[in-house]
């Protein structure tokens, strides 16, 4: 048994980060059962998710959709708001009960909400009906926890992080587009953000790994990579090997995969030599997401976010002046602690001169351990709530502004899924990061394909094939 512990996880002494070569053997001692995962959060624990499919598929589960019929049940979970939180805790109360009528259901959970003490607290008074609990720093271990499941809860969480797990295998979800995580963990320490803790120090692949994954995969026909790390821009830095973040996204995209993304950037260090790499590779696509969190420098201030309004203005214009057709998304925080009226006009001042493509807006939520969540608020929910609405109209009016612009345009766009829009429909996303509906076959998934835009909504493109 292991607990995660907040004060390791918050300790950034400089100790030498581990670099182990995955070597596993793993037994399918579980032939015809059945196993249910379901990932909350963002694309990170989107990827972990595709390395818990490889274990469980390795030790003989097969996948299914339908609870009832799970033999294991695992949930990836997020810490990142409380809404987060519910929705986890309101699902276990149906694996709970599923586990009344099949006593050897497997319930396992993990992801960054397990790497929170008070949650490993309530889960070992009042859920005692779950079997593992393991962190996000040693999902590698779940093969031998699940082997050696017996009935009794065992939890096995560790809050230090210096360690880089190579050559993990992964049970991809796409056969077109791939992530890659060339970052792990986070330094910033943003006063609201619980990631600091539940991922660890922040801390770099090695660039020959990363290129020979990118390398392997343009092999198997993957037509695009997305490299993750909560702060891109940061990459490489804690290495001192004399190369960072432009350096391999140069070297990615003389891979010649046909296309690369990245997410997500800091505002805060966000070199010119990036923006000249962005805009003289064609195969790197002009798509910037950079989080503002707040137009108020006050604010922004109290975020511990390391930049002005001013100042990402700047970088905001450099950015569109440098990398042609460029479309740049954002994350804003509302009803931080005390946020004024005053604030908040600043941040609707930001939107109407940025004209953002698409922003995801959430209201500030208070995550325990973190320096935000100590702050007096005098802000009513009310307040926050009617905000956010007005926020979501402003975003929206330039979303479906800067949507229109492409109709009667013929773009590329990455045919990946069938629609949900028709059966006669097929979709995928524009190079700068769009989604188009197109009236096709199912033949055209995996191509990138020249498309006529014919109408646009806030969200999504209408197209046909030009
Ligand atoms: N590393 C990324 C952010 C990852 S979290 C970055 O720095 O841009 C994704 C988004 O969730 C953040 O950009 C922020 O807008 C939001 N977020 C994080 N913590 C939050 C909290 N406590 N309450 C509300 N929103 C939060
Ligand atoms: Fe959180 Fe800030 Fe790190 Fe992003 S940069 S993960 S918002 S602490
Ligand atoms: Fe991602 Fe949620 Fe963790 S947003 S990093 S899964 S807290």
């Amino acid at each position: 048994m292991n607990k995660p512990d907040l004060c390791i996880a918050k300790d950034r002494k400089k100790v030498d980060i581990d670099y182990i070569n995955l070597d596993m053997d793993i037994k399918p001692i579980f032939q015809n059962k059945k196993y249910f995962l379901r990932t909350y959060g963002c694309q990170m624990n989107v990827h972990d998710s595709e390395e818990i499919k490889y274990y469980l598929e390795s030790l003989g589960f097969t996948p299914t959709n339908i609870l009832d019929e799970s033999d294991i049940v695992v949930l990836n979970t997020c810490a990142i708001r409380e809404n987060a939180k519910d929705k986890v805790f309101g699902y276990l109360g149906r694996c709970k009960h599923l586990k009344k009528i099949k006593k050897d259901l497997i319930i396992v959970l993990t992801g960054c909400l397990m790497q929170q003490p008070s949650e490993i607290e309530e889960i070992s008074k009042n859920h005692g009906y779950i079997d593992i609990v393991v962190g996000t720093h040693n999902l590698n271990e779940l093969p031998k926890l699940i082997s050696n499941v017996k009935g009794k809860q065992n939890i096995e969480v560790y809050s230090n992080s210096d360690k880089v797990f190579e050559n993990i295998k992964y049970r991809r979800d796409s056969k077109i587009s791939a992530w890659i995580n060339i970052q792990l963990g986070c330094d910033k320490f943003c006063t609201y953000c619980i990631v600091p803790y539940t991922r660890g120090r922040e801390r770099s692949r090695r660039m020959d790994s990363i290129l020979e994954e990118v390398a392997s995969l343009k092999e198997q026909g993957y037509m695009e990579v997305t490299l993750l790390g909560q702060n891109v821009n940061a990459y490489g830095n804690d290495l001192g090997l004399g190369y960072d973040f432009a350096t391999l996204l140069e070297s990615v995209a003389k891979i010649g995969i046909p296309r690369i993304r990245f997410v997500t950037s800091h505002p805060w260090n966000f070199t010119d030599k990036m923006i000249e790499v962005i805009a003289k590779y064609p195969n790197i696509m002009p798509y910037v997401h950079l989080p503002i969190q707040s137009g108020s420098d006050a604010i922004l201030k109290k975020m511990n976010r390391r930049y002005t309004v001013a100042e990402y203005k700047n970088l905001f214009n450099k950015i569109k002046a440098t990398i042609p057709r460029v479309s740049i998304t954002t994350d804003i925080i509302v009803g931080f602690p005390n946020e004024s009226a005053k604030d908040f006009q600043d941040t609707l001042d930001i939107v109407n001169y940025c004209k953002f493509d698409g922003a995801f807006t959430f209201i500030f939520s208070p995550r325990m351990g973190t320096a935000a969540a100590l702050m007096v608020d005098k802000i009513t929910m009310k307040e926050k709530e009617e905000r956010l609405h007005q926020l979501n109209e402003l975003v929206n009016k330039y979303s479906l502004e800067s949507n229109k612009k492409y109709v009667g345009e013929v773009v590329d766009v990455l045919i990946t899924d069938l629609s949900d829009k028709g059966i006669d429909k097929v979709c995928g996303y524009t190079d700068t990061m769009k989604l188009v509906n197109v009236l096709g076959s199912k033949d055209l998934i995996g191509q990138i394909v020249k498309v006529k835009i014919t109408d646009a909504k806030s969200f999504s493109l209408d197209g046909v094939v030009a």
